[in-house]
């Protein structure tokens, strides 16, 4: 055991000479993988943790977590700097020549948004399964955001989403899930149904490292004869999978929704800690919650005059930015919208 933390310490300051050493972003990525990747001596040492009693597990797990986070960090300011000087150096070797409209030809590309590639990922596993997309809106009223999702007036669940409403008479408001996306789709069509929503919410909410008052979310829906939670199931793990590109460990828990029953939440294997459950991202839980999801309830139905013997469907809603954030580990939400170049660029 204590071998492992003087290796843990080597490894340590190996990586750091590494990185102060590297000049530019192919070799910093080079290391970041070298250190921080699935074959990376510190993950070996996690991966060989079974070989230890339990209560000393924990103390070189923990370790070797700080380490990576270390090494994370430190890779990240050197990524900043790197590119600050290499902005730098454009400017001040190039002489400013007004008569040339070309003179920082070629244009520096922009890159996609993680979120916005993110939600296109997701978008094309849905449609390769037969999913077709709709797009709801971002300002709603009340009956499509609450009332038809079986959540009336004065019901407690209106306050777990603190809403914004955009009129003092409260009749018109940012919807605060895609969910009131559901209504209008079945309004507008009959069964078979088989959609995605992609698209933005707002909850009025205080900020932090995981909560923002804007975020995203695609919803789907399903509605058929014969539909049943083993449907869902399905398509859930089948998502997941292909999404993280590793047979993640996943597992549904029992939840609460208005408009679903049953309704569950879905986690999935901590990819910060590999389940070791010494991380602060899954709060040592060695999961992390994805999605919520369940079979839409019979009052929903009835909403949009849907015949409840006739019919069955499931619903889910995946929140992108935590998706983002496990597949990119990134550990505070509000990177996603400082506009913050440096960050941009590594995507
Ligand atoms: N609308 C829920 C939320 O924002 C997620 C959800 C969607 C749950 C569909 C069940 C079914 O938290």
């Amino acid at each position: 055991m204590k071998n492992d933390i003087i290796e843990i310490e080597q490894i340590i300051s190996e990586a750091y000479t590494k990185i102060e050493n590297s000049q530019n972003i192919t070799l910093l990525n080079k290391i970041s993988s070298e250190y921080l990747g699935k074959k990376s001596k510190l993950s070996k040492i996690i991966r060989a943790l079974v070989k230890y009693p339990i209560d000393q597990r924990k103390e070189i797990a923990l370790t070797a977590n700080q380490a990576k986070n270390h090494i994370k960090n430190v890779i990240i300011s050197k990524r900043q700097e790197i590119l600050l000087n290499n902005v730098n150096n454009k400017y001040n070797t190039k002489q400013i020549d007004c008569s040339t409209t070309s003179l920082y030809f070629p244009f520096s590309r922009g890159s996609f948004h993680p979120i916005i590639s993110t939600m296109e990922d997701i978008i094309t596993i849905f449609k390769l399964l037969g999913f077709s997309i709709f797009e709801g809106n971002d300002i709603e009223n009340d009956w499509y955001n609450f009332e038809a999702l079986n959540i009336p007036q004065y019901h407690p669940a209106r306050d777990i989403q603190d809403t914004f409403y955009i009129d003092e008479m409260k009749t018109k408001l940012l919807r605060t899930h895609t969910s009131a996306a559901q209504i209008h789709v079945m309004e507008e069509q009959s069964p078979p149904i088989q959609i995605i929503v992609p698209g933005r919410v707002y909850r009025n909410e205080t900020q932090n490292t995981s909560h923002s008052s804007t975020f995203h979310q695609i919803e789907g829906l399903v509605v058929n004869k014969y539909v049943t939670f083993v449907d869902l199931k399905t398509i859930i793990k089948y998502f997941v999978h292909k999404f993280f590109e590793r047979d993640l460990k996943i597992r549904f828990r029992p939840s609460y929704f208005q408009f679903t029953e049953p309704s569950a939440e879905v986690d999935i294997q901590c990819y910060f800690c590999d389940n070791t459950k010494c991380c602060s991202v899954c709060s040592n839980s060695g999961w992390i919650e994805i999605l919520g999801c369940g079979m839409v309830h019979p009052n929903v139905f009835k909403s949009v005059n849907y015949d409840t013997y006739k019919y069955k469907g499931y619903a889910f809603g995946i929140g992108i930015e935590r998706i983002a954030m496990i597949k990119y580990q990134i550990d505070d939400i509000r990177l996603f919208y400082a506009n913050d170049l440096a960050f941009l660029q590594q995507f």
